[in-house]
């Protein structure tokens, strides 16, 4: 048993989508949610700088004494896991990938399109992720241009970004995707935008946030890491930015319905 609570980063707002898969299958689980803010986005920065911030953000975590962190960022996962993992080898850290395989399975036109920042389709980690599961599927890298900002901007409803949606999502449309894969954690906010460019289209869209709650669920198992029942679970979000942001975050986290 352990009552600490689990920290979760991310660069910005993106990671709530993780967290709000934690903070609905772990209700005795106390949860530090911490986005950065101050450096986001990530997605055009290289690899030092992005582990630099993980880096902080990791330290920031277990100095509010975190039993486990969750790096609810695929590209932070996939520019600095290894090396987080390399310096803090007594902590459990739980990264992120983009959904390629179950993916590839659902596919029935064997064409699927990953949507996620520049970075990530850029890393060798995602090459290798599509190498190693895609097989007979042809894997469409597309960046969501503009999608972390509006969502940074609470600006998910909004006609540009509407528009913009439909800018990026309707050519892997019209390439005869049958499943798009949301491969930033920011992205699942516009979801509902995106299904409305999808229209009556068979079309699935999957995101990481649910194996991620069940990769955690393992571990806090496996290293005997659950917190007791009478634990009274506590949420605090923290953030390199500022106070109003803060406050933005714990608004979103239990302000956003689907
Ligand atoms: N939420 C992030 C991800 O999953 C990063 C977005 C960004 O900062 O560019 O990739």
């Amino acid at each position: 048993m352990n009552n600490s609570p689990i920290g979760i980063y991310d660069s910005g707002f993106g990671g709530l989508s993780v967290w709000r898969e934690l903070y609905r299958a772990l209700p005795d689980e106390s949860l530090i949610y911490l986005g950065d803010g101050k450096n986001c986005p990530y997605g055009e920065l290289d690899e030092a700088a992005i582990r630099n911030h993980a880096r902080n953000a990791v330290e920031c975590l277990l100095a509010h004494g975190c039993k486990m962190i969750v790096v609810a960022c695929n590209t932070a996962t996939a520019a600095a896991i290894t090396y987080l993992r390399e310096q803090y080898p007594e902590v459990p850290i739980v990264g992120l990938e983009p959904a390629v395989k179950p993916a590839c399975k659902l596919s029935k036109s064997k064409k699927i399109a990953v949507l996620a920042t520049e970075h990530l389709l850029h890393s060798e980690k995602f090459r290798n992720t599509v190498k190693q599961y895609s097989e007979d599927v042809e894997v469409l890298s597309i960046v969501g241009q503009g999608f972390v900002e509006a969502v940074e901007a609470g600006m998910e409803n909004s006609a540009e970004t509407q528009q913009m949606v439909a800018d990026v999502v309707m050519p892997v449309i019209n390439q005869g995707v049958d499943v798009i894969v949301l491969g930033c954690t920011h992205y699942p906010f516009l979801k509902r935008v995106i299904r409305s460019v999808i229209g009556s289209r068979e079309i699935a869209i999957i995101d990481s946030g649910e194996p991620v709650e069940k990769r955690v669920e393992s571990l806090l198992d496996r290293y005997d890491m659950r917190a007791d029942d009478e634990h009274e679970s506590r949420y605090e979000f923290l953030t390199f930015a500022t106070e109003e942001y803060r406050e933005r975050l714990r608004q979103k986290a239990f302000g956003w319905e689907l």
